[in-house]
């Protein structure tokens, strides 16, 4: 078929592109359903969801496990055999999925919600909200992680993780300072929150 004007052509082979760039990201990511499920909503808690999850946050964490700065049992060895290329499609695909959210009332989240929204003064900790976002989902250039809909298992033991410094992957120490300063309480109860929000 010929194309009608240049614009046109440059538009059609720009789709095909973006088509075979999350067709391969597909066919790479076949190991990765068994933990994350098929559309990247995981399928039991303590693993997260990767639907919906920002590109450059999603390619840097794969990075961080293969160079060993992050650490993992399960997921490490998942992420040795992929190139950056191969961890760039796969981010693309898991991006492109819908997030699945929890259904639960916020409004049964209340504690959770006002540390979301507001901290903790007292203690020093501050709104979830001012990085991740008003409706939990965050920032992909300024790299803040979409919280929206994750797994309240996964981010209990994230934030702990942070606490205890066995996640060091926040370069400037923003989550680890921030976790150090939450109680086990308040990291479930606002893990709970963000579980439901959207
Ligand atoms: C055997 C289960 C398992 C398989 C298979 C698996 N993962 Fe994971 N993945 C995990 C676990 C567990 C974590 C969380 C590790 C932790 O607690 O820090 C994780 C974390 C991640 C994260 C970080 C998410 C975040 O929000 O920080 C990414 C990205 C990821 N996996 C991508 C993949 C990709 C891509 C594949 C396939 C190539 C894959 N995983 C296969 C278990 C698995
Ligand atoms: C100043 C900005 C900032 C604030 C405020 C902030 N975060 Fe974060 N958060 C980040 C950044 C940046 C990352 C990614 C760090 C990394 O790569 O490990 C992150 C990562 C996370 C993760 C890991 C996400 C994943 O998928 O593994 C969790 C959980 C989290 N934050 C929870 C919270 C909670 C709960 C609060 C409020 C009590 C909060 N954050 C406040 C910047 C912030």
């Amino acid at each position: 078929m010929a194309c009608r004007s240049f614009l046109l052509c440059l538009l059609a082979l720009l789709c095909q592109t973006f088509v075979v760039a999350a067709q391969d990201g597909k066919d790479k990511a076949a190991p990765c359903p068994a933990c994350h499920g098929a559309d990247g909503n995981s399928i039991a808690p303590i693993w997260p969801n990767l639907a919906g999850q920002h590109v450059q946050y999603l390619t840097a964490q794969l990075a961080a496990f293969k160079s060993g700065a992050r650490q993992d049992p399960s997921m490490t060895p998942m992420a040795m055999p992929l190139s950056d290329a191969d961890m760039q499609e796969i981010s693309a695909y898991y991006s492109s999925s819908q997030p699945a959210i929890n259904s639960m009332d916020v409004s049964q989240a209340a504690a959770g919600a006002a540390i979301y929204r507001g901290g903790n003064p007292a203690s020093g900790v501050p709104a979830c909200m001012a990085c991740h976002g008003p409706d939990g989902s965050g920032n992909g250039l300024a790299y803040y992680p979409a919280l929206r809909g994750q797994n309240a298992e996964y981010v209990v033991k994230q934030l702990r993780d942070y606490r205890d410094r066995n996640r060091t992957t926040d370069g400037n120490e923003t989550m680890q300072t921030i976790a150090q300063r939450m109680t086990v309480e308040e990291m479930e109860s606002v893990a709970r929150y963000m579980s439901a929000l959207h």
